[in-house]
């Protein structure tokens, strides 16, 4: 350790441990990549100024530090430290920048109230709400948001009405959700702010597989935010999220007719596995 570094660290003495620690730990860090990058005086002002911009990008619509986290894979890095459960739970992901309010809709509703229902293809999204032991979660809330086939949600897209998209259903005495939609397609993330200054600079491309975004309650257990999945995603291998989880993939069929469908569509099952409150590693697995 530099007498440098030992002299800062060793005058951080507030009233909150926890605030301590993560200080400590987070200037050891940065010190650690000072040492190591050696940036010249230049370098480290338009480091600043990158977080300056990245700050003025930001709007209640848009968070490009959000965006940032998630590009460099420290959402999910985040995500994956505080998600322990089942191993038959059904893993979190990240939330991504976009959610926001969404209409109440019935079971069977479509989410897609724009042109681009014309345009997609028909897709019936179904699946039920269960505890990690299978028991069925009736009266779970599913909050559902997905972009269009521009690659835009509603609250990026002033064509779109708000709620376009977006959905929130409750399950029934089954723990099922069903909603009607179009296929969900691939899509880059917002490339106009910092987040695509950086994504330039390194040589990463933007796209973020097909997906749908999930936000799931229900009493006594885990809020759950996560994603499914389209298999045979081009993308699926390089999410510029970094969201991918192999159990989040699924296969679209062909729709066999049961959901009361006029002509071709395709069908995505999606169940939901919650983790109960409380669910603890030593709990599971006492000694
Ligand atoms: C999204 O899927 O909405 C998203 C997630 C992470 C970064 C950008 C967009
Ligand atoms: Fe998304």
């Amino acid at each position: 350790m530099t007498p440098l570094l030992r002299q800062v660290l060793s005058q951080i003495d507030g009233p909150d441990p926890r605030v301590n620690e993560v200080v400590a730990a987070l200037v050891s860090h940065l010190h650690a990549f000072v040492e190591e990058t050696r940036p010249t005086p230049e370098e480290w002002l338009a480091g600043l100024a990158f977080l300056v911009e990245t700050g003025k990008m930001c709007t209640p619509d848009r968070d490009e530090f959000i965006l940032l986290s998630d590009m460099l894979g420290l959402t999910s890095a985040v995500d994956d430290v505080n998600n322990a459960g089942p191993a038959n739970m059904t893993p979190s992901s990240v939330e991504g920048p976009f959610h926001s309010p969404a209409p109440e809709r019935k079971l069977g509703d479509w989410i897609s109230t724009g042109p681009e229902r014309e345009r997609g293809v028909p897709t019936v999204v179904h699946g039920r709400v269960l505890d990690c032991d299978g028991t069925p979660l009736a009266g779970a809330v599913v909050d559902l948001w997905q972009a269009n086939d521009t690659g835009l949600y509603d609250t990026q897209d002033d064509s779109q009405d708000t709620g376009n998209l977006r959905g929130l259903f409750t399950t029934d005495a089954d723990g099922l959700y069903w909603f009607r939609t179009i296929r969900p397609s691939s899509y880059p993330v917002p490339t106009d702010g910092t987040g695509g200054t950086l994504l330039r600079a390194i040589g990463r491309h933007p796209m973020r597989p097909a997906h749908l975004h999930y936000r799931v309650t229900a009493g006594g257990h885990r809020p759950l935010i996560t994603h499914v999945f389209l298999a045979g995603d081009p993308y699926l291998e390089s999410d510029a999220a970094y969201a991918v989880k192999e159990e989040l993939v699924r296969e679209p069929r062909p729709g066999a007719g049961e959901w009361g469908m006029d002509g071709a569509y395709e069908e995505i099952e999606f169940d939901v596995r919650l983790v109960p409150l409380g669910w603890t590693e030593e709990r599971a697995n006492p000694a």
